[in-house]
């Protein structure tokens, strides 16, 4: 299978690189490297010939792929995609990008959690596949079981989102702002006797300093955080808030009778690459809290860590720190509210790169191939 690569060099396409590198997915596919920039120019060396980088935008090229898989961005596939299936073209086209993800012809894939809406979609001729937006993914893997149930009958979900959602230039940021910061203080910090509200009226005077960076964010993240992910839309809801309900429900393939109400607040916080979430969770019925961990644990889901409720394990397995850079989705602080039985409460935890971009791609790769 002749399948083209788009956007690879970035970061979630460098992420997916390197799974499809771990994984073996070369050996399987003869690549085809496009680039926007340097057309003609040397192919990555990803263990496999490849011959140059063809011109992301010639659509004759792009044509000759049995599939493409693109990160390059929603602006990219608004440009090409249109063109290419108006060549003529049916081939799969695999993208990380939001723009397609609504329409009617485009399947989200998150196949640990949809595999039958997968699986339907290509016994139907459907050829647009979509990763979904980064927290939806990350919360159906955490509990995509309780959903396939029939458990939940609607749930709020508090983010806790990581610089990387925003970009690379992004994490960036966060980091040099947290280097500003303490280098505001270096000198108080290394006397044990300075006075604390000292240090904290500096660290708040530079964070407030026109010089600190913001560029990117457009507000300070380091030693803070910034309630408002994405654009603003007129019902009050950010875009990311409003993707909870509208992508989940299409992701789990429910149609208008049976869409289940999501909703909650998105949040940047000052984390490097995992998104986490504070889960309130309307049961259908009051299901004993050793029924719903169990379901959790047999879920067929290997990568979901089911942490006990308890402090020392939550510390350990729970946080961005333990979960960053892996395939682990950690889910936890799972018990009843003093609001009654049919009233959940969860945490999860999950790399925003991986599961949350680049890993639905890949494997989408595989299913295609059989
Ligand atoms: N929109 C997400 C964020 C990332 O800003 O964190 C992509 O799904």
């Amino acid at each position: 299978m002749v399948v083209g690569l788009v956007g690879w060099r970035g970061m979630v396409g460098s992420v997916l690189m390197a799974r499809m590198v771990e994984e073996g997915d070369f050996n399987h596919i003869t690549p085809v490297f496009f680039s926007t920039s340097n057309a003609g120019g040397k192919a990555p060396d990803f263990g496999v010939d490849a011959d140059t980088l063809k011109d992301a935008y010639d659509i004759n090229e792009l044509a000759k792929c049995d599939a493409i898989i693109t990160c390059q961005g929603g602006d990219y596939t608004k440009e090409v995609h249109g063109k290419l299936r108006a060549s003529g073209w049916n081939g799969y086209w695999i993208d990380a990008a939001s723009s397609l993800r609504m329409d009617d012809d485009a399947v989200i894939i998150l196949d640990p959690v949809n595999r039958n809406v997968i699986d339907d979609a290509i016994a139907n001729g459907k050829k647009d596949f979509i990763g979904g937006n980064c927290t939806v993914s990350l919360m159906l893997m955490a509990i995509g079981e309780l959903f396939r149930r029939g458990w939940v009958e609607w749930v709020s979900a508090m983010t806790y989102q990581a610089a990387s959602g925003a970009g690379a230039n992004n994490m960036r940021e966060l980091i040099s702002g947290m280097g500003v910061l303490r280098d505001s203080v270096a000198d108080k910090l290394a006397d044990p006797a300075s006075a604390i509200l000292e240090i904290d009226k500096t660290i708040a005077n530079t964070q407030r300093s026109d010089t600190f960076p913001k560029q990117h964010f457009g507000a300070v993240l380091a030693g803070s955080l910034i309630p408002y992910i994405d654009s603003q839309l007129d019902n009050g809801q950010s875009r990311e808030e409003w993707k909870g309900q509208a992508e989940t429900n299409k992701i789990l393939g429910n149609t208008d009778s049976d869409i289940i109400n999501i909703d909650g607040i998105c949040v940047r916080i000052g984390a490097m690459r995992c998104h986490s979430q504070a889960l309130t969770i309307k049961l259908t019925k009051d299901i004993p809290l050793a029924e719903i961990e169990e379901a959790l644990r047999q879920s067929d889901n290997p990568w979901l860590d089911v942490v006990e409720n308890d402090k020392p394990a939550s510390m350990e397995r729970l946080t961005p720190v333990a979960v960053t850079g892996t395939l682990n989705v950690a889910v936890g602080r799972l018990r009843k509210m003093n609001m009654g039985g049919e009233y959940l409460t969860a945490f999860t935890v999950g790399d925003q790169l991986l599961w949350g971009a680049a890993e639905p791609l890949r494997r989408m790769l595989a299913i295609i191939q059989g």
